[in-house]
């Protein structure tokens, strides 16, 4: 049996930058949009197995809000598969304890897409069995100086500036958690302006594996690796228990 690490039975708070879904699809000589398609099942997958494997919040980036810049039919594509996959999934949220939250800008979202999210949210407000949230026209730095704003100058601590957060995100009243697990598909390593200040100790996960092909062994494995990792914030590694037969003189002689 291996030895379990001290953060092994905590709750973790997942958060994925689901990308590669254009290269799947050029890859097979289809258009993009099939490739965003596929990535709302892969999406699905992933939300289906979370909470058995230990995650209490997964927040998954849908579209930043740097993706405005993409040709406008992928836009609306994009658009348009949102609220579908919203509409879709939000019964079997309901029924398995699931709670849908966005975080974003909502004022620029198509108001059918905006109303989906509104209704999934007053839905499984209630589910306690995983938190999810859907980043929607999503910028961390947008976000941040809004928080900082909100916040004034004489805001005095990280957990009042958090509050704060959370309420330009669209959760007025409830910190962000922090991300534990960071998780990019793809290939690509980097941020994207996804979470920056809840991703301050957060365990970064880097995979090739494209969006649409990533399932329930890919998750499987991320979360192998994370518990695996040394989280030490900073600190050192706690010391081994002590063994039952423990003298505090031996100690000091040692
Ligand atoms: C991620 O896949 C989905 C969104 C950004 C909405 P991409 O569309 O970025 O796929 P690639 O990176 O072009 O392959
Ligand atoms: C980040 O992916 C945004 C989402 C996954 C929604 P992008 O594909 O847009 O990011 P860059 O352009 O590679 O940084
Ligand atoms: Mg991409």
């Amino acid at each position: 049996m291996t030895q379990s690490t001290w953060h092994e039975e905590k709750p973790v708070h997942a958060a994925i930058i689901m990308d590669g879904n254009g290269r799947w699809a050029t890859a097979r000589g289809m258009p993009r949009i099939a490739g965003h398609r596929e990535g709302v099942e892969a999406a699905r997958r992933v939300i289906e197995v979370a909470p058995d494997l230990g995650i209490r919040a997964l927040t998954l980036y849908a579209f930043s809000a740097d993706n405005w810049k993409r040709p406008a039919p992928e836009v609306s594509g994009l658009m348009a598969l949102v609220e579908y996959f919203v509409r879709r999934e939000v019964e079997r949220c309901e029924r398995q304890g699931v709670e849908v939250l966005a975080i974003g800008r909502r004022d620029r979202l198509p108001r059918s897409v905006r109303a989906a999210i509104e209704e999934a949210e007053s839905r499984t407000r209630r589910g306690t069995r995983l938190t999810l949230r859907v980043a929607l026209d999503y910028s961390s730095r947008d976000a941040l100086v809004e928080a900082a704003a909100l916040a004034g100058p004489d805001c005095a601590s990280r957990e009042a500036f958090a509050y704060a957060l959370a309420s330009v995100q669209g959760t007025p009243g409830r910190r962000l958690p922090d991300v534990d697990l960071l998780i990019r598909t793809a290939g690509e390593q980097r941020l994207s302006d996804f979470l920056l200040w809840e991703s301050a100790y957060a365990e970064l996960h880097f995979t090739p594996t494209l969006w649409p092909d990533f399932g329930e062994q890919d998750l499987r494995a991320a979360m192998r690796v994370y518990r695996q990792r040394n989280r030490t914030f900073g600190g050192l590694d706690p010391l081994p228990a002590l063994p039952a037969a423990y003298n505090g003189s031996q100690r000091r002689l040692a």
